[in-house]
């Protein structure tokens, strides 16, 4: 069940991956960074050179993320890879920095759709992952092994949340209709949003760093929970890919 699950996640993290590159990446030698708002307003404006180059560095960031996290976690628990392990963490950590920095920037330069509290929910996020890549790397140096396993938890348990992000959207909006979202990002579920796609990760983060062995009856209860996410993974998925992820993928083709 475990592996379902983790193969569900990369699987989706790499349809989101590619959706960036090719969307939001391929909008810039297309000469078309309009497109940008098409799913959120404004996120480029034409002339502010600095916050456009800050969110661009933070997109193919963000999908270097999704992209490398999973095999980071694959070579650090097995350890059979280490050198590969090592240059990829590298790559991790300077791309968490640049995408937390990027996003901080322009959150500062230009704010976020949502106002002050998708800013405030955003920036705590922003320095979470910066402090949690700095703190990785930095234990990694020491050889705290304890400590950088500890860090490199929390880490992905936040890198991960911009994935859930859209998948939390993309389920509310098909299955319950949206309520309590507005295309302003202010309404109650956008506030709650704003900070409930990183807390519970690290929540569940902190609660796998402590864990000790499972007894027999809660490694039943884990399967039919990580059974249950599996399948939220898979439909989710399917509802956002379906309904912006690939529409946008084709149309930057010329495929749509
Ligand atoms: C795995 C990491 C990340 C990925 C893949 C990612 C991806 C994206 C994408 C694709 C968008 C454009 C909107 C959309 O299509 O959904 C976006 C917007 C944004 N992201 Fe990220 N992001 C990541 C991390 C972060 C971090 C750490 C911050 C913290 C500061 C952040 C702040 C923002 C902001 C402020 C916006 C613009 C929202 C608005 O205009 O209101 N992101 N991100």
């Amino acid at each position: 069940m475990n592996r379902a699950l983790f193969a569900a996640t990369w699987i989706s993290m790499a349809c989101f991956a590619i959706y960036i590159v090719i969307f939001y990446g391929g909008a810039i030698p297309a000469h078309a960074l309009d497109d940008w708002n098409l799913l959120l307003p404004d996120v480029y404006v034409k002339g502010a050179f600095v916050q456009t180059a800050a969110i661009a560095a933070h997109f193919l960031a963000g999908a270097v993320l999704l992209a490398i996290g999973p095999a980071q976690i694959v070579t650090g628990q097995r350890g059979t890879m280490p050198k590969l392990h090592r240059v990829m963490g590298r790559v991790y950590a300077i791309a968490a920095g640049v995408a937390g920095f990027g996003g901080l920037t322009y959150i500062v330069l230009q704010g976020t759709v949502g106002g002050t509290v998708m800013n405030i929910g955003f920036s705590l996020y922003g320095v979470s992952v910066i402090v949690a890549a700095i703190e990785t790397y930095r234990n990694a140096r020491r050889k705290q092994f304890d400590r950088h396993r500890a860090w490199a938890i929390r880490l992905v348990a936040l890198a991960i949340g911009s994935w859930l992000f859209r998948l939390d959207y993309g389920l509310w909006l098909k299955a319950i209709h949206g309520l309590g979202h507005s295309h302003s990002y202010r309404g109650p579920f956008d506030q709650v949003m704003a900070f409930f796609f990183y807390v519970p990760n690290l929540l569940i983060a902190e609660m796998i760093i402590r864990r000790r062995e499972p007894s027999s009856r809660s490694h039943v209860t884990l399967n039919v929970v990580t059974g249950a996410a599996t399948v939220l993974v898979g439909t989710s998925t399917y509802l956002f890919a379906a309904s912006y992820w690939w529409p946008h993928i084709a149309a930057r083709l010329g495929i749509a």
